[in-house]
């Protein structure tokens, strides 16, 4: 560095010159934090600093020796800040690799990934239900949770002794007025089957109408039962409907869902809405029909419930029986799902436990 090899050079011959370099080059080095080099700053640079002080003698001083002096100071001076200077700069570089060892953070670890949700099990089953109808023409319609008698029971032909009106099987809501106090008109709907009556009451034939929603019902909750759980009902109203056309279409659905090795067996049933009726059973896909702890021993499993919709319904909505007929099916999402996973409680579908939701 020029400038120090010039100022050693002017102050070889002069010795308290050499000294005071001597003594500051020393104050630069000692300094081990930030407050000793303010201290040293002061010391060497301020008024009554060392640098000021040789200014102060040249007053003094033979008139040859003023420049030469006045040089050293300068020299002095711009050595001191930039010692200063890069000391200070060290200092905070090891205060930061300091403070990060002590707080042992490792800046070269990647990024923490956020984890996504999912889809739970019972709305991926129901998606994949609705979107197999959607592939075969149908569209989707909703009807209220919150519905009354006449569409979840009445206008479904379900007469008024029969037993799924009764207070132990059906959530009645209060209605405010007093007037209505004990009429048990308003209910949280047993099955999704009053959409059936809600779009055919607003829409006319051809209809190809799959509809997946919420019902409720006052069942004591076990491995099976609960309170409130999905259903996907389907219907088709148009002329010349018969049995055949209800039969090819939840067998391929049936395919669908479950694999196109599955066979589909229909047990004659009742339901007060469909006449026929009929329940569908799939084959076991654990044993393929052997008979397994799955299926019971049966080979067979129950997976919803179906028929010709009753004229009595159509006539309800103001359809004309011999001009259309229909036929509708009704299924649980929990159950599908259940089956499909070999799940045996289905309590463990709303626990929120992510150890067990994770795995769909
Ligand atoms: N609603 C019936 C239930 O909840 C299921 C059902 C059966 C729906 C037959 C239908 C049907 O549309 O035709 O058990």
């Amino acid at each position: 560095m020029a400038e120090k090899e010039r100022l050693d050079e002017l102050t070889g011959t002069r010795e308290d010159l050499a000294s005071i370099k001597n003594e500051a080059f020393s104050t630069v080095e000692s300094c081990r934090t930030q407050e000793d080099i303010e201290a040293a700053r002061v010391k060497l640079l301020g008024k009554k600093g060392l640098i000021t002080g040789i200014f102060k003698s040249i007053s003094g001083a033979e008139a040859e020796e003023k420049p030469v002096i006045g040089e050293i100071g300068n020299l002095l001076r711009e050595l001191i800040n930039e010692g200063l200077q890069a000391k200070s700069e060290t200092m905070a570089e090891e205060a930061l690799v300091a403070s990060l060892a002590e707080n042992e953070v490792d800046v070269t670890l990647p990024g923490r990934k956020t984890a996504l949700g999912h889809k739970h099990l019972i709305s991926q089953v129901i998606d994949e239900i609705v979107s197999i109808f959607l592939g075969l023409g149908y569209r989707i319609e909703t009807g209220p949770e919150v519905e009354l008698d006449y569409y979840n029971f009445e206008a479904l032909n379900t007469p008024v002794y029969h037993p799924a009106r009764s207070l132990q099987d059906t959530f009645y809501i209060q209605r405010e007025d007093p007037e209505h106090d004990n009429s048990n008109d308003i209910l949280l709907r047993t099955h999704t089957s009053p959409v059936q009556v809600r779009v055919m009451e607003a829409s006319s034939p051809p209809l190809y109408v799959i509809s997946p929603g919420k019902a409720y019902r006052r069942d004591e909750i076990d491995a099976t039962h609960a309170a409130m759980f999905f259903q996907v009902e389907g219907f088709a109203v148009d002329k010349g409907l018969n049995m055949g056309h209800l039969k090819g279409t939840l067998e391929v659905f049936v395919r669908k869902l479950f694999g196109k090795d599955r066979k589909v067996r229909f047990r004659p049933h009742f339901f007060p809405f469909t006449e026929p009726s009929a329940e569908v059973d799939v084959s076991c896909f654990a044993c393929d029909s052997a008979g397994c702890s799955v299926c019971k021993g049966s080979g067979w499993l129950e997976i919803l419930g179906c028929g010709m919709i009753d004229p009595n319904v159509l006539k309800y909505v103001g359809y004309d029986p011999d001009e259309f007929t229909g036929f509708a099916f009704g299924m649980g999402a929990e159950r599908v799902a259940m089956m499909r996973y070999g799940i045996e409680d289905l309590r463990v579908l709303t626990e929120n436990d992510l150890r067990f939701l994770r795995q769909f």
